[in-house]
């Protein structure tokens, strides 16, 4: 799929068939994870795949919106590690492009994904690096559910030209 295409179609799929992804394609979404753009290069993401049953439902029996995780099988959890990037603005956006450049691969590959948001709840970061047992240093910040997408989902347009603003903003 070409760039633009998956660009322009990709939507957050929640509704999977059961099926396990293939090891191949996972590795893909994490190459594309790891390709992502960070701040000074700095590259402080770190990822926990979660594959594991029972850790996936203790993650569903905290996360009201991650409800559709057991059936997709498969979570990563992009962290940030504040060794490497101790600006949590910029931890949080280098982390941020990685979910979306992961999200695309995903929709490239004809998978369905969706983020799953961690950073901005406190009760879900804690949750989340209990259960993973996370050193105190790595932040969870987002999880990307992916899985085998049991249908497709139109496009949406939100291209919004009063939203577009050149050289100043105009009020009218
Ligand atoms: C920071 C962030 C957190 C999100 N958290 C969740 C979540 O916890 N559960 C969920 O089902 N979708 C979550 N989403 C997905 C949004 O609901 C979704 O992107 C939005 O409704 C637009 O739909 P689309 O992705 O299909 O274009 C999150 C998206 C972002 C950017």
């Amino acid at each position: 799929m070409d760039v633009l295409e998956a660009i322009m179609t990709r939507r957050s799929i929640r509704s999977y068939t059961g099926e396990i992804i293939k090891e191949e394609d996972l590795r893909i979404i994490l190459q594309a994870g790891f390709q992502a753009p960070s701040a000074h290069n700095f590259e402080p993401r770190e990822y926990v795949v979660i594959s594991d049953r029972d850790t996936i439902e203790r993650i569903a029996g905290f996360h009201k919106y991650a409800q559709m995780l057991p059936k997709a099988g498969c979570g990563i959890v992009v962290c940030g590690d504040q060794t490497k990037q101790s600006e949590m603005g910029f931890l949080v956006e280098d982390c941020s492009a990685s979910i979306q450049n992961m999200l695309l691969a995903s929709h490239g590959l004809g998978l369905g994904a969706v983020w799953c948001g961690l950073y901005s709840v406190k009760k879900l970061t804690d949750a989340m690096a209990d259960i993973l047992r996370l050193p105190d240093h790595i932040i969870p910040i987002g999880m990307v559910v992916v899985g085998v997408r049991d249908r497709e989902k139109d496009a949406v347009d939100r291209y919004d030209e009063s939203k577009i603003h050149f050289d100043r903003w105009r009020e009218e």
